[in-house]
């Protein structure tokens, strides 16, 4: 099932694969095929996945693939500079929002993926030294060359949206954040107001807490009677809970087992009832809304 994630587009699946641990070639040529079949077909990447070697994984494997190409959406950062072997320039971990950087580093992914676009490219975080303007002539250069259909952001808070939108002619179409059960901070601190105000979707990373509380025999005891009442897995209602609120949410699971994945799909039909909502959420608060 494909969205929308802004009016003006593109339009993805509404469960996104998130390929930071797909770190082998065997996990690549088996989770995208499998993934395609079912209907999940974008794919979210960064230039620094892998310590700078994902892309490179992955675009081998759709150069063996070339059909793969026009069922599937893929999304890149960029900006975050990490200290690496491959990058014996970088003297400390840091961040570059100028436009070299940007038209460089988006350059780059087209190369490594094997591919003349991306459907989406994210800043990665909020940059203290970005230079709106910088940004904007960078988004505007990659659109007319054809390089990057839409642009967006990901970890910025409400009022480093407004600034940037302020100056781009793009809609930046989503912020992609952190949020879950387990971290459901943006939801109450004005962050997807302002995403809503300006129509953006939402793609949230992290979307099961990074798989970190599936050994947490309490969390689990207290989550499994809402996954038997939907007939369900905890997954999937922990996703299911995600949908329910109004932002347009596109979680991006980070598994890399295919079948998880299709799991993560069906949970899009799971429509968790107003009450069982606030009750997942006082299981994590430990309190009830005020
Ligand atoms: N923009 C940013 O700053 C940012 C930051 C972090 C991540 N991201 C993006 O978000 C994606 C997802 O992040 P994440 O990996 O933390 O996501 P996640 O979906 O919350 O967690 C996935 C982890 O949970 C484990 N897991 C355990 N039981 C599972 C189950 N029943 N179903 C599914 N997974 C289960 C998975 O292990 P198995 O592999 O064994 O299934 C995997 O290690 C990343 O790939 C990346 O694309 C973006």
């Amino acid at each position: 099932m494909k969205a929308l994630i802004h009016p003006q587009g593109p339009a993805f699946s509404k469960v996104i694969a998130g390929v930071w641990k797909w770190t082998s070639k065997d996990i690549v040529a088996s989770c995208i095929p499998a993934v395609l079949e079912v209907g999940i077909t974008t794919f979210d990447h960064a230039d620094i996945y892998g310590r700078y070697t994902i892309e490179e994984l992955f675009g081998s494997v759709l150069k063996d693939n070339p059909g793969w190409r026009k069922e599937m959406q893929l999304v890149s950062k960029c900006g975050i500079k990490l200290l690496a072997e491959s990058k014996p320039e970088h003297r400390i971990k840091h961040y570059d929002t100028s436009f070299q950087h940007i038209v460089s580093s988006a350059e780059n992914s087209l190369r490594l993926l094997h591919t003349d676009y991306l459907d989406l490219l994210l800043i990665h975080r909020p940059d203290p030294l970005m230079q709106p303007e910088e940004v904007a002539k960078a988004f505007d250069h990659l659109q007319q060359s054809g390089k990057v259909r839409f642009f967006g952001v990901s970890n910025f808070t409400a009022s480093q949206i407004d600034v940037l939108q302020r100056f781009c002619i793009q809609p930046l179409v989503t912020n992609q954040i952190e949020v879950s059960l387990f971290k459901p901070e943006v939801f109450f601190d004005g962050t997807t107001d302002t995403m809503m105000r300006w129509k953006m979707g939402l793609m949230a990373w992290s979307p099961l807490g990074s798989g970190k509380y599936f050994s947490d025999e309490k969390i689990m005891n207290e989550l499994n009677p809402f996954a038997e009442k939907y007939e369900a897995s905890v997954a999937q209602i922990l996703l299911a809970w995600l949908f329910k609120h109004p932002s347009n949410i596109f979680p991006i699971t980070g598994t890399t087992k295919p079948g998880r994945l299709i799991e993560a799909y069906q949970s899009l039909f799971i429509d968790i009832d107003r009450q069982d909502w606030f009750a997942m959420l006082k299981v994590i608060r430990g309190k009830d809304v005020a």
